[in-house]
Order: C-alpha cells, then sequence, then structure tokens
C-alpha cells in the first residue's frame, strides 16, 4: 500500500507540511465533538500517535463511526498541517476501515496493569509501554553489533543444539525425538538410538564454541538464544533469554574487565542518543530519575572488590541477612543489592570467587582457592555479566574437570585448544534481556521479551 510512515513524517515536516498525504495504522484514541471527531492513529513506526481531525460533515456517517473504534486499522488521507496543541495533525479528507475492531478487544483506552498485559502477550506490543521496550531493545541490539564490529570482532553463529553443558548446572533442556522406550537398559543406550545418537540439549552458554573459534579469529562475539531449566521463578530469570559472549585471545582477567566497562558505557550511550523519546518514556512512567542514572553510570568509573573483600563488608555491615555471609558460599541476591545498591552505590565488579562456586573452565589463581572470575552487579538488578579469563593450562584445566566429575570424552576438541598453541584469553557474558531491564527500569523480565519462556510458562 503506497502510505507514508508516521516516523517519516515527524522526522521531516517541513517535506509535508500543507501537502497531501496517506497514512496507515491503529486506532489507539478516539473522541468525538458535535461537528468535529478526533482519531489518534499509531502505525509502529513512532512512539507518538498522530491524530486525524474529522470535519464530520466532509466524511460519510458510516465510514467515522466505524473508525472511531478502539483498535481497528485505517487507512487516511488528508492535508498534513502544522497544530498549536500537538504540533502536527491531519485534516482528513478521506477514511478507510482495514480491519473492524469488535467490543471485546482487550486493550480498550484506560491504562493496563503489566500483570493483565503479560496475560496477552500477543497484543501488548500495540501499547505505548511495550512500543518503546522494542524500541530500545531494537536499538541496544544494534548498539551492541556496532560496538563490535567497530572493535574489529568477529561474529559467530555457535550450535544452538549441543551435546556439551558449558555450565555443569544441570540445566539443559533436553533435544530428542526419541519415544520414551521403557525397554533400554541405560541412558547410554537410549540415547545411542536418538537423533544424534548421543544425549543432546539447548545450549545454556556458546562460551566453549565460541573460545574454540576465537582460537583461529582472534577476537569474536556471539549474540543468540540461550536456554536454561533453572527452576528459578523471579523478575530476573528466562528458561530462554538472549546472550551476548564475547570471547578475546591474548587479554587476562584485568583486560576484560576494561573492556566489559567500556562496553556497558558505549552501548548506554548509544541508547541515549538513539532513543531520547522512549527513555524520557521510562524516566516519567517506570523509573524515576532513569536519565540521572544513566548519565551518571556513562561517566563514573564501575567499582571493583574482591570477593573476600565483599564477604567481610557484608559481615560488618550489621544487616539481618536472610542468607548467612561465609566464604565460600555465593552471594545471595540481597547480598548482591546491599553491596551495588546502599555500600557502592555504582555498577561493581566482584573479582576473585572462590573456585568451588564458580565453572570449571576459570583459570585458577596462584592462592589455590580462587579463580580470576568477576560479576558485574548493577543496582537493582544484580549480575548482569559473568566473566573470567580461562584456564589456558591443559593439567590444570583436566584437573578442575575431573574434580567435577565431568566426562572429559564430551570435551577432547574444547581440551585440544589448550593442546594446540593455548593462548591466555578471557570472555565474558551478557544477558540482554537483564541490560535492557537496566536502561529502561522495567522491573521484570517478563516485559522485555516478545513472549518470555519462564517455569510453568510457555
Ligand atoms: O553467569 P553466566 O551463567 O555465565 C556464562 O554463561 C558464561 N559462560 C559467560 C561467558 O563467560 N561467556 O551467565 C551470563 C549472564 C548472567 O550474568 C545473566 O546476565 C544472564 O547471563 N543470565 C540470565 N538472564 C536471564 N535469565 C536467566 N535464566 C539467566 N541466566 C543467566
Ligand atoms: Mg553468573
Amino acid at each position: 500500500m503506497k502510505h507514508t510512515d508516521i516516523r517519516e513524517l515527524f522526522a521531516h515536516p517541513e517535506q509535508y507540511v500543507d501537502q497531501s498525504v496517506v497514512i496507515c495504522g491503529w486506532v489507539r484514541t478516539a473522541r468525538d465533538s458535535k461537528n468535529i471527531a478526533f482519531i489518534e492513529v499509531n502505525d509502529g513506526t513512532a512512539f507518538n500517535n498522530i491524530q486525524l481531525i474529522i470535519d464530520k460533515s466532509k466524511l460519510a456517517e458510516e465510514s467515522i463511526k466505524d473508525a472511531m473504534v478502539v483498535g481497528s486499522s485505517l487507512t487516511a488521507t488528508g492535508r498534513f498541517i502544522t497544530s498549536e496543541r500537538n504540533g502536527y495533525e491531519i485534516d482528513t479528507e478521506s477514511i478507510t476501515l482495514l480491519g473492524k475492531c469488535p467490543q471485546d478487544y482487550p486493550l480498550q483506552k484506560k491504562r493496563h496493569t503489566l500483570e493483565f498485559l503479560r496475560t496477552i502477550p500477543h497484543l501488548r506490543v500495540r501499547t505505548r509501554y511495550f512500543e518503546a521496550v522494542f524500541a530500545v531493545r531494537d536499538q541496544l541490539s544494534h548498539a551492541i553489533h556496532n560496538y563490535f564490529h567497530q572493535h574489529g570482532y568477529r561474529y559467530i553463529h555457535a550450535p544452538i543444539i549441543t551435546g556439551s553443558d558449558c555450565e555443569g548446572a544441570g540445566e539443559m533442556f533436553r533435544v530428542t525425538t526419541q519415544p520414551w522406550n521403557a525397554q533400554y537398559e541405560t541412558e547410554e543406550a537410549y540415547c545411542a538410538d536418538d537423533f544424534f545418537g548421543k544425549k543432546a540439549g539447548l545450549t545454556v552458554s556458546a562460551q566453549l564454541e565460541g573460545e574454540m573459534a576465537a582460537m583461529g579469529l582472534g577476537r569474536i562475539y556471539t549474540f543468540g538464544p540461550t536456554f536454561r531449566a533453572e527452576h528459578s521463578n523471579t523478575t530476573r530469570h528466562a528458561a530462554e533469554f538472549w546472550h551476548i559472549e564475547p570471547e578475546v585471545c591474548f587479554a587476562d582477567i584485568n583486560d576484560i574487565i576494561e573492556i566489559a566497562e567500556d562496553f556497558i558505557k558505549s552501548i548506554i550511550r548509544d541508547v541515549m542518543a538513539n532513543c531520547p523519546t522512549e527513555l524520557e518514556f521510562f524516566n516519567q512512567w517506570v523509573e524515576k530519575g532513569l536519565l540521572d542514572k544513566l548519565s551518571r553510570v556513562v561517566e563514573t568509573d564501575f567499582g571493583r572488590v574482591t570477593y573476600t573483600e565483599a564477604v567481610e563488608i557484608l559481615q560488618k555491615c550489621g544487616k539481618d541477612f536472610k542468607y548467612p555471609v561465609e566464604w565460600g558460599s555465593d552471594l545471595q541476591t540481597e547480598h548482591e543489592k546491599y553491596l551495588t545498591e546502599e555500600y557502592f552505590k555504582k555498577p561493581l565488579f566482584v573479582v576473585d570467587y572462590p573456585a568451588a562456586i564458580k565453572s570449571f573452565y576459570m583459570k585458577q589463581n596462584p592462592d589455590g582457592k580462587t579463580v580470576a572470575a568477576t560479576d558485574l552487579l548493577v543496582p537493582g538488578i544484580g549480575e548482569i555479566i559473568g566473566c573470567s579469563e580461562r584456564e589456558a593450562d591443559y593439567d590444570r584445566l583436566v584437573a578442575a574437570m575431573e574434580a567435577r566429575n565431568m566426562p572429559l570424552e564430551s570435551y577432547t576438541e574444547y581440551l585440544d585448544t589448550r593442546k594446540y598453541g593455548s593462548v591466555p584469553h578471557s570472555g565474558f557474558g551478557l544477558g540482554f534481556d537483564r541490560m535492557l531491564m537496566y536502561i529502561t527500569g522495567v522491573s521484570n523480565i517478563r516485559d522485555t521479551l516478545l513472549f518470555p519462556r519462564t517455569v510453568g510458562s510457555l
């Protein structure tokens, strides 16, 4: 259909003022008075609606009536004019209804709760809130690709179906075409008859494939979906989330921390420059002070503390935590919140975690107890990045895997990277949806995804 995007009208109004234009869209609101009707239309290309002014004496009553129904779709022709109240409007000459919208349309004028909107994910994209979320989601994706492209990283596509579990936390979804058959005596025998001839699952992280690619390409990143069957029913966990995982050769833990900080600041700056209207909306309706927060984040140095120091701070702070703090146990959300929100009051890298609570691939520190790993914690969310220097020494890596009872035969290719020209290298994983929460102030990961998949909900 020949028409002009509403975004284009708002972006270059001087080219359209006093000209006849054709627009398409969905009716967001409609108001009627004796002689004039007002219809606000949105086509998804612009955050703001365009208002159609309708002189009721000029148009057939029937066409106006159907077009005044919220949710219906139409195309309209008219003169694009400046207006004192709205900036720009369309002095309507004709309206053609594209699709009627019956009265049971769930998105009537009033504001709906996010909980209600979660029950209609297929329709909630028609609200301002989700339009803003998806505009920022899109810009943030581009910002990430741009950053890596400009810094000489190769974008690689790692497999989604995999036979190895990167994080070893037992959170893999199985991939199978085998109907259940109780005649098999062992799981191995059962899996041997399956599609791949062995046990397969959906990736929990592209890191292992990323490391292998980096060993030839130098600097790579992946940006794809990741799947975790975690039974964590929280506002920060999704069973399917988007994951950015750069892997950098010839980089130690300090190098990768520097890269991670520069990367986070750059992508925030990019979204601030390219989505001012949407961020303004979030600042007003979702997180008061969001714009100040983001401006501060891109200007201040992130904090840094060792896990051991963090434990001391938590033990001395006098707070009554639900979970006890002791060296060797993982930091709980309440601990992370205290550190980043109350103590440091800014994004914080916690470094050198105990080896026993982290993954097998992390570089073992000389103290024999900790690994060169860091989590980036941010106020309001907690962990958004998991990062480490990788163990580059073949024997030490094998020992760490054996200590975890890992099946070495599933990792022979990975181990080859340490056998044939091993190099120091580091990488991190950023949870894309959590990053989007941080930039927009949206407080539930379910409201950052088009169709969120969480435990018990598909
Ligand atoms: O800390 P994680 O488990 O680290 C890894 O997977 C490493 N292999 C990354 C790497 O070094 N290449 O996960 C990384 C990030 C977390 O910090 C978090 O932001 C996000 O992924 N994440 C989730 N986001 C949403 N829902 C979940 N269930 C998530 N689990 C992890
Ligand atoms: Mg982690």
